[in-house]
């Protein structure tokens, strides 16, 4: 089996594996382990040693891993890549519980941008994170996952709405309670009820007494595939952006550790990066000080470092390529995508641009840009709050996908495959650099 193909089975089993932010972190963190990466918990003092090679986690679903280079990471600078481990989904209400006409629903929150049409007649399963007490009256918590088809969201019959095809809106509240089972009323279970008895399936013998908490879920259970009549199109949810996170722990992974590396993927990008561990929190900033030592060092350190941003960006969709600048239409399968807006929506310069493509050319991946048409408003991502807050220099790019936030979204097989290439570059030598002043 060639190198990409192995990638790309890799890729595929990942997201399939990985339905929540914290199941994406958890299988990054096994990776990670088995490959001699050492758990640094924040609440520690920490002894970094060079050559050393460390992962932090942050509330369960965010990760951050790095490789210490042999020379002084304040004369170096560090690499460092980053993406988002969230993607819009459906997240299950605190009281959940809805009966109607005979049927158990549960209540449902929309987490971040989703297009919500994709969601109906879709198998789907629940995942997350539960808070419990354990058998010592202790507090805990457990990543859950169903894996079963277990809910669905019916669409009306086209016959009880005429102009669905033409005009159709969805009330989130009222229109997309999944539905779990028949049942009447006294004979239900509360969702509690159902959350328990999986860990008490999951556990065993560790089984907690009763469920406080939890933040769960909805997930398509349809397993990613390859599409495309050479296999040249990846189908998934969660592409946005676990293709990224995993695309970028494979690079980190192969760094050969003579230059300080650095993975951080972060949650709650899809609803503004505003968390303890988003990426305008803390976590970034707290390592990279750590790693300096004296605030000397830090300021010194991060004006010699890189910052890649990942994150997935639109493809030109033929089917409506007039929502596309005609000379910015990215292509799959035609390299990555550098992301560029003049109101700094993007934090993308000329120097890192720059860097970006050279980089591409030396690994033989062919580079794309992306400005949205003046007539429409620009996405963001993480790269300019990570650059406002800590001042690296900062390039925004990602593969280009069509379907961005749907339940199933599509991108390049070849893309993933060049991105590699280019991160794991990036992470490798230590002759790339900026211009200097
Ligand atoms: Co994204």
């Amino acid at each position: 089996m060639s190198e990409q193909q192995a990638l790309l089975d890799e890729l595929l089993d990942f997201l399939k594996r990985s339905p929540t932010p914290f199941h994406a972190v958890g299988n990054m963190l096994a990776r990670l382990r088995a490959r001699g990466f050492v758990i640094l918990a924040e609440g520690d003092s920490w002894s970094l040693q060079p050559g050393g090679r460390y992962v932090v986690i942050r509330n369960d679903s965010s990760l951050l891993a790095f490789v210490l280079g042999s020379e002084d990471p304040a004369a170096t600078g560090l690499h460092i890549a980053g993406a988002h481990t969230d993607s819009p989904c459906l997240k299950i209400k605190p009281n959940p519980e809805l009966q109607r006409n005979g049927y158990l629903q549960l209540g449902v929150e929309v987490y971040g941008g989703a297009l919500l049409n994709p969601w109906f007649d879709r198998d789907l399963s629940l995942a997350g994170r539960v808070t419990y007490t354990d058998g010592d009256g202790l507090l805990n918590s457990a990543l859950i996952d169903f894996e079963q088809p277990i809910a669905i969201i019916p669409s009306l019959a086209i016959h009880l709405d005429r102009d669905v095809n033409s005009n159709r809106s969805i009330n989130a509240q009222t229109q997309l309670p999944p539905v779990l089972m028949c049942a009447a009323p006294s004979d239900a279970p509360t969702f509690r009820a159902l959350l328990l008895q999986q860990l008490h399936k999951q556990l065993g013998s560790a089984a907690p007494s009763a469920v406080l908490d939890y933040e769960i879920s909805c997930y398509d259970t349809q397993a990613p595939s390859l599409v495309g009549v050479e296999q040249e199109f990846i189908a998934g949810a969660r592409l946005d952006n676990l293709l990224s996170c995993f695309v970028g722990l494979c690079a980190l992974l192969a760094a050969d550790g003579q230059r300080s590396a650095m993975l951080v993927c972060t949650d709650h990008e899809e609803v503004g990066s505003a968390s303890t561990s988003g990426a305008q929190g803390t976590l970034l900033q707290s390592v990279l000080r750590r790693i300096a030592g004296s605030y000397e060092n830090y300021a010194r350190m991060i004006d010699r470092s890189v910052f890649i941003s990942c994150d997935n960006a639109h493809a030109i969709h033929p089917n409506f390529a007039e929502r596309h600048d005609a000379n910015h239409g990215p292509l799959l399968n035609r390299g990555p995508v550098i992301k560029i807006n003049a109101n700094q929506r993007y934090a993308t310069n000329s120097d890192t641009a720059a860097l970006f493509r050279q980089i591409c050319q030396q690994v033989e991946a062919p580079v794309q840009s992306y400005v949205v048409r003046s007539d429409m408003a620009c996405g963001s991502t993480i790269g300019p709050i990570v650059a406002t807050e800590i001042g690296i220099k900062t390039v925004d790019v990602g593969v280009p996908q069509w379907a961005m936030h749907s339940i199933r979204e599509v991108a390049g097989s070849r893309d993933c495959w060049y991105l590699w290439r280019v991160l794991t570059r990036f992470f490798q030598t230590a002759t790339q650099a900026l211009p200097q002043p």
